[in-house]
């Protein structure tokens, strides 16, 4: 009887035991940041890598990278694209691959990545770039970006990653956001910063970004 009672308990016990497991499982692999791409998704293998690179750090300056992007912004992009909420030409031709993909997969996998640093390529027009970024640009209202996405570029789960960001990409979204080509901002918040910003303010603020 003693022993049927034991057994019991121990069953009982079991899937606590496993839930533990699987959680300190899972924290130990997004502690460690696996840039094994074998752990991807397939799709990011097969697909996104030859852009966006195997672990999310693209090489190319046109291309964003992904890794270390906030899960919530980088699933509300991928939707976007697919709803058409979001254009982009080159994008376009991923979307039949994202259409069938585990999405929130997807996004785990590129937030869990280690972002690479970036380079700053002009140190004065970083200079210049990080003024704005801290303090905004009173006279002509341009908010500080580091309100929203932090003093350190790293954001939260309500306002995107910028750091280390190619200056390029950087520049070309907020140009677009400018233009209105980008529109899927929430409330407009950024084509409203983006409206008061000068090309030149722009330049530098992506400068100083890149090497955040
Ligand atoms: C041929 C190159 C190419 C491929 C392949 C590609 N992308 Fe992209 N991706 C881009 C470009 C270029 C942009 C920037 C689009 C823009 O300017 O709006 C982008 C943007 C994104 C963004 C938004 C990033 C941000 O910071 O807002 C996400 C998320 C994304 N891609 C995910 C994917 C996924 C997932 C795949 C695979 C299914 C994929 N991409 C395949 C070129 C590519
Ligand atoms: C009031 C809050 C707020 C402020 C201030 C703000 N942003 Fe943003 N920004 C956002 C939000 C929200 C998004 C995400 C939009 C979306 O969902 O597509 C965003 C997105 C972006 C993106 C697109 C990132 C990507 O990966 O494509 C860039 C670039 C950006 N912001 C730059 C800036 C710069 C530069 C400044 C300062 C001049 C700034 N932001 C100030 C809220 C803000």
């Amino acid at each position: 009887m003693r022993g049927a009672g034991v057994v019991r308990q121990r069953r009982a016990q079991r899937p606590l035991r496993i839930g533990i497991l699987c959680a300190s499982t899972v924290l130990a692999a997004l502690a460690s940041a696996p840039a094994d791409a074998a752990d991807a998704p397939e799709v990011v293998q097969t697909v996104c890598a030859a852009c966006h690179g195997p672990d999310g750090n693209s090489v190319a300056p046109t291309f964003p990278k992904l890794a270390g992007l906030q899960v919530e912004y980088l699933e509300k992009q991928m939707r976007e694209f697919l709803s058409g909420k979001r254009k982009n030409e080159i994008m376009d031709a991923s979307l039949p691959a994202l259409k069938s993909a585990d999405l929130t997969a997807v996004a785990a996998y590129y937030a869990g990545q280690t972002p690479a640093a970036g380079t700053v390529s002009d140190e004065k027009l970083a200079a210049a770039g990080k003024a704005l970024f801290d303090d905004g640009n009173t006279a002509s209202g341009v908010p500080s970006c580091s309100g929203c996405h932090l003093p350190t570029g790293a954001g939260n789960e309500r306002y995107p990653r910028l750091a280390g960001q190619h200056a390029t990409y950087t520049a070309a979204q907020v140009q677009a956001f400018k233009t209105g080509a980008r529109s899927n901002d929430k409330a407009r918040v950024m084509r409203a910063v983006a409206a008061r910003m000068t090309d030149e303010e722009i330049a530098a603020v992506a400068e100083y970004i890149a090497g955040l």
